[in-house]
């Protein structure tokens, strides 16, 4: 379904991203491990249009998208739930909900009842507060609204970044919980994570990302397994 190839992305002369090449499996649960600074973040804002690649492809169901806008990836179905989730503080959980649809609504005009309706089925605990501003929710709660606002354009592959952050446990299980679901609908997910225990929990195949290149990969069960990953990423 994703194929990167050799990707390549720059911050000035600053070389975040050395020929990276990955793969998102139709279906699966992939999921991309390292350290701070290895360029995890770059790799998932350069696949969604956010940075621009110097070298290399983003190829999706067999196209090349490489460096086209952001809204015309997120149209092709492709969604990022950013680090730090990047709710808008002022506006209510419905009008950041409602930002979410915005840009497939160019295309195809009818409101977005049945998306909202789908995110609060997923997330009651965001209907419950349709009408709070986005700010006064907790950490997880807005967590599961940064989701939900990614899902509010129907994505066929969600890309999410770092969702346990800042997180208590009880909360990162539930919002896992709720990846598992989408995952048993069919979405395709690829899974940005520092917690790399229930990130390899999680996932059916792993890469493990350094100072801009993929370091290794596998199976998610035996990279669980592997000596340097159980050093390094699980203490
Ligand atoms: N806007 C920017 N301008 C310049 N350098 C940047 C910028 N964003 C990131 N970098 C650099 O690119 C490298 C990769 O950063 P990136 O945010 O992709 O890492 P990450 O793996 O997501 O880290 P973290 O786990 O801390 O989120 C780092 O060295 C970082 O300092
Ligand atoms: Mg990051």
């Amino acid at each position: 379904m994703l194929r990167v190839e050799k990707l390549s992305t720059f911050y000035g002369n600053i070389q975040a991203l050395r020929d990276i090449t990955i793969r998102a499996r139709r279906g699966s649960i992939t999921t991309i491990i390292g350290a701070n600074g290895a360029g995890k973040s770059t790799l998932l804002r350069t696949i969604a249009g956010l940075n621009k690649a110097r070298h290399g492809l983003v190829i999706y169901d067999d196209h090349d998208i490489t460096n086209l806008k952001p809204n015309k990836i997120v149209r092709d179905g492709i969604s990022l739930v950013p680090q730090g989730r990047q709710v808008f503080s002022d506006m209510t959980v419905m009008e950041n909900l409602q930002l979410g649809a915005y840009v497939r609504r160019f295309s195809d005009r009818g409101d977005n009842a049945q998306e909202l309706e789908m995110v609060y089925e997923m997330f009651p605990v965001l209907s419950e507060r349709k009408k709070q501003t986005a700010g006064t929710l907790s950490g997880g709660e807005q967590q599961m609204l940064a989701v939900g606002r990614a899902l509010m354009s129907r994505p066929r592959l969600l890309l999410l970044d770092e969702p346990s952050m800042g997180l208590a446990p009880k909360v990162i299980q539930s919002i896992f919980k709720t990846l598992n679901a989408l995952h048993e609908q069919g979405l395709t997910i690829l899974l940005v994570e520092q917690d790399a225990k229930i990130a390899l929990e999680t996932a059916d195949y792993g890469y493990v990302m350094k100072t801009g290149k993929v370091a290794l990969e596998g199976q998610a069960g035996e990279l669980l397994e592997n000596d340097e990953v159980k050093r390094i990423y699980l203490g």
